[in-house]
């Protein structure tokens, strides 16, 4: 019945109004939502479950009723290119189930835990300021997402993995390939080998030069592979996908907050002032700027396509009957802007407690990175603030270009002056 009444369904994933990147739906594709839990029509054919309140899209990312692989048929794919197979998802552990994920997730929840991240601070300063002296440097106008929000985010998980920097070029044009959901089949084929080719050198060259090094992926050489844990195809696979997350999402949100701050001024002239902090009230100030990082993190809710599942068995979310076989989106835009858990949800409000946003996720997949990524855009915006305290945008905001096709949606230019 479903595929019959597809062609009458919402076509998903919505879109941002041209001239509005802080609405993650349009007004138009809001009242065509039948409910919190309704079918919506999918690019590539068929349709998916559209999960869209805060608490069903919970009760969905910790049920174990849906599975997260993508070679399973049926799965909601967005994109028109070859369907993904058990293969080319090596090491992709976003993707699995069960123990298999578990066992790859576990290799790395160490290093991002607070207590490391802390320790790699004042690596990230550093990084913030030397990109703020490139961009001021550089001279107004500046395009700010070019000399300031991707190349913080590049620089740091670099370091962390053992990637070297100069080759971002390279990895940051076939990461944006990869997450792009217009990009064709061939396109998508030649990104994935190319940086599956670029980080399997990489790692051949760690493993056969005797002196793996201390980054993350000589440690897991020396640890995981040389122990029979981890195999090199599943290490190439995990490394992808910690530098692909590691960097494009941490720049869209750097991108998009300092546009939505601009327009904010009693916000932005809040950020500055909380680093400003002396010695004395630098507790209370950090809490400030973390304050604002959660409302950040849930307003924008860059990961505006949701998360795909499908239902491995029948399972009730929101009332509804999700049937074995049957694919389901949690829609984390619009679950963060939730009334019942979000008073008034579609204003930015710089002083709310926003800390129940679910813009990581939900359940066993949540993000592994979010201690870095909070950390990298607390330092980021409020050095930013702190130092260029007259910054101002260049163009209407209207008229910038957006990354609207990007399963992370961004700005792909952020032209500023000060
Ligand atoms: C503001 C920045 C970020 C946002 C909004 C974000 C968002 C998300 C979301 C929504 C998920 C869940 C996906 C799912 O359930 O299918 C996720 C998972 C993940 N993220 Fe992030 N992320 C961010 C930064 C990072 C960073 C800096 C890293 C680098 C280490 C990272 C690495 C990962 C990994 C490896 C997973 C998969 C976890 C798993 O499947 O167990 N993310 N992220």
């Amino acid at each position: 019945m479903a595929d019959v009444l597809s062609d009458r369904l919402p076509l998903f994933p919505f879109r941002s109004p041209d001239d509005d990147p802080f609405t993650p739906v349009t007004a138009a594709d809001r009242r065509r939502l039948d409910g919190p839990v309704t079918r919506v029509r999918l690019p590539t054919g068929g349709w998916t479950w559209l999960i869209t309140r805060h608490a069903d899209v919970k009760a969905m990312l910790r049920s174990d009723a849906f599975s997260a692989d993508m070679t399973r048929p049926g799965f909601p794919l967005l994109r028109q290119a070859p369907p993904p197979t058990p293969q080319s998802r090596r090491g992709s552990f976003i993707r699995m189930d069960g123990q298999e994920h578990l066992r790859m997730r576990r290799m790395l929840t160490g290093e991002f835990m607070i207590k490391n991240i802390r320790r790699i601070e004042p690596l990230i300063t550093d990084v913030v300021d030397n990109a703020l002296d490139a961009t001021e440097a550089a001279g107004r106008p500046a395009d700010l997402v070019a000399t300031f929000a991707l190349p913080v985010p590049s620089l740091v998980i670099c370091h962390l993995l053992g990637i070297p920097y100069a080759d971002h070029a390279f990895f940051q044009q076939r990461s944006a390939i990869l997450l792009d959901q217009s990009a064709d089949a061939a396109r998508v084929r030649e990104a994935a080998a190319g940086l599956r080719t670029y980080i399997g050198t990489l790692i051949e060259t760690k493993r056969t030069s005797g002196r793996p090094g201390d980054d993350l992926l000589g440690r897991l050489v020396t640890e995981r592979v040389r122990t029979g844990e981890l195999e090199i195809g599943e290490l190439i696979g995990m490394a992808m996908l910690l530098l692909i997350a590691g960097h494009e999402t941490t720049a869209n949100m750097i991108g998009l907050s300092v546009l939505l701050l601009l327009q904010h001024p009693h916000a932005w002239h809040r950020l500055r002032t909380a680093d400003d902090a002396t010695a004395d009230d630098a507790t209370v100030d950090d809490a400030t700027v973390d304050t604002l990082v959660e409302e950040l993190l849930r307003y924008l809710t860059i990961v505006r396509t949701g998360i795909p599942r499908q239902a491995i068995h029948d399972v009730e979310i929101g009332g509804r009957l999700i049937r074995a076989g049957e694919p389901a989106t949690a829609l984390l835009s619009l679950a963060n802007r939730d009334n019942d858990v979000f008073p008034a949800a579609d204003e930015f409000d710089p002083y709310r407690e926003a800390h129940q946003h679910l813009a990581f996720g939900f359940g066993v997949h949540q993000c592994i990175g979010q201690p870095l990524a909070r950390t990298e855009l607390r330092i980021a915006l409020s050095r930013l603030a702190h130092r260029l305290p007259t910054l101002r945008l260049a163009k209407d905001p209207a008229t910038l270009p957006k990354r609207d096709t990007s399963i992370v949606y961004g700005l792909a230019e952020l032209p500023v002056t000060w």
